[in-house]
């Protein structure tokens, strides 16, 4: 293995024009890389530390000047000129430099940049592809590429709030390519365009994600909109697209579930109108439906609908195998959405992957938010064989990023798609 020989950070702009962390990596034998990182804003009160300036005269306080600084000395410092036999050891030497529990000394933005440029940079030196690269990470076989789940409309903090529920997603279902899935999910965003014009005279405004984001009177008339443009753009809902949902409900609890201004749902009324979405929609993913914290009632919603559905945690267990393994004692869920950023490691990431699989659960690897023009996640969605990969609409550069990535992997490799919902 080569040693690392430069490893150097630097601010940039973010989908949102956020400050974030790029990092770039050389390696003894020449072999160079960079990686940027993503950033949420609906975000789980058990993420690792995204390190931010404060400083209010600066990007109100975004800026990410001292987890560049941090990548800059005190990584680059320890790392430069050491060798790692591979990527566990290098992100353990990381966890350890900071060694807090929750990245907060670096920062998780700094740790990330750092082990996803790093990774690259091996890649390289192997000669292969970052996805197969992932793959040999984890000592698993290339396999599937992932089905598409692509935001059609957004509420939540992704939007203006007009409904308390983050988004809408289309699973093209029937698509047997990811180019096909495309296609599709393209034909429908249209005619959800056409909808919002026609219904709310509502130029296409977009959330964070690229989701259409007219002024819904209420959820039902999101579910139906969703409904009514895959019929106007000539598919079969429920056979050619299903739906999956964001909740993202601990952005409304408060005590109990505002899912209306005006009412407050006890848990067990939340699981009864979230089983009640899944019969008189087809909806085949749940994400959130609970509030993160809500740990005694997420069984029971996993029993009410784990059968027909995904439920799915995103804030719920925040990519960390200590929240993952209680889930699954709990039997709490049955997927896990995997974002690196909330964990702040590839090797971490790597154990919840693990854990959720030796549980059978799906998994999702997912974009954030706020996001950068790099498109690793692609590669990481194929290499780890993701069950679905959730990276936004079908706008906006930093999203379309990766889905042209999938197209180029998928034209390399020839996989197909992994087979889901039923
Ligand atoms: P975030 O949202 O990146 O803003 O946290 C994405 C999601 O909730 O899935
Ligand atoms: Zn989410």
């Amino acid at each position: 293995m080569p040693t690392i020989e430069h490893i150097s950070a630097m601010e940039i702009l973010d989908s949102r024009g956020r400050p974030t962390v790029s990092a770039a990596c050389r390696l003894s034998d020449g072999a160079e890389a960079s990686a940027s990182v993503p950033s949420g804003a609906s975000t789980g009160a058990a993420e690792a530390l995204e390190l931010r300036d404060g400083d209010m005269n600066r990007y109100g306080g975004l800026g990410c000047r001292k987890a560049v600084g941090n990548v800059n000395e005190t990584i680059a410092r320890a790392v430069i000129g050491r060798q790692f036999s591979d990527q566990s050891s290098l992100d353990h030497f990381l966890i350890d430099l900071d060694g807090t529990p929750n990245k907060s000394k670096l920062g998780a933005n700094a740790v990330l940049a750092t082990s996803i440029a790093f990774a690259r940079a091996s890649a390289r030196s192997r000669g292969v592809p970052l996805y197969r690269h992932f793959a040999d990470m984890i000592g698993q076989p290339l396999r599937t590429l992932p089905r598409l789940t692509i935001n059609l409309f957004s509420g939540g903090k992704h939007a203006g709030g007009q409904v308390p529920i983050q988004d809408v997603l289309l699973v093209p279902a029937s698509a047997a390519t990811i180019d096909e899935a495309l296609a599709c999910v393209y034909a429908c965003y249209q005619s959800a365009a056409k909808l919002c014009q026609r219904k709310y005279s509502s130029r296409a405004l977009k959330a964070d994600e690229g989701g259409l984001a007219p002024p819904f009177p209420d959820i039902n008339a999101m579910f139906d909109d969703a409904v009514e443009s895959i019929r106007a753009a000539g598919y079969e809902p429920g056979r050619d697209l299903a739906l999956a949902v964001d909740v993202a409900s601990s952005h409304f609890f408060d005590g109990g579930y505002r899912l209306e201004d005006h009412r407050i749902l006890e848990p067990s009324r939340m699981i009864a109108t979230l089983a009640a979405w899944t019969r008189q929609w087809p909806i085949v993913s749940i994400e959130d439906g609970l509030a993160e914290d809500d740990w005694a009632n997420w069984p029971e919603l996993r029993r009410a609908i784990g059968d027909r559905c995904l439920v799915l945690g995103d804030d719920f267990l925040c990519t960390n195998p200590q929240r993952i393994r209680r889930a699954i004692e709990a039997n709490a869920a049955n997927a896990l959405l995997l974002k690196v950023n909330q964990i702040g490691t590839l090797t971490e990431a790597a154990e919840a992957l693990n854990l959720a699989r030796s549980a059978r659960w799906h998994v999702t690897v997912s974009a954030r938010s706020g996001e950068t023009e790099d498109n690793w996640l692609a590669d990481l969605a194929v290499g780890w064989a993701g069950d679905q990969i959730k990276v936004g609409s079908i706008a906006q550069s930093e999203r379309l990023a990766k889905y042209n990535r999938l197209l180029q992997i998928e034209a390399e490799t020839r996989m197909p798609v992994a087979t889901w919902p039923g």
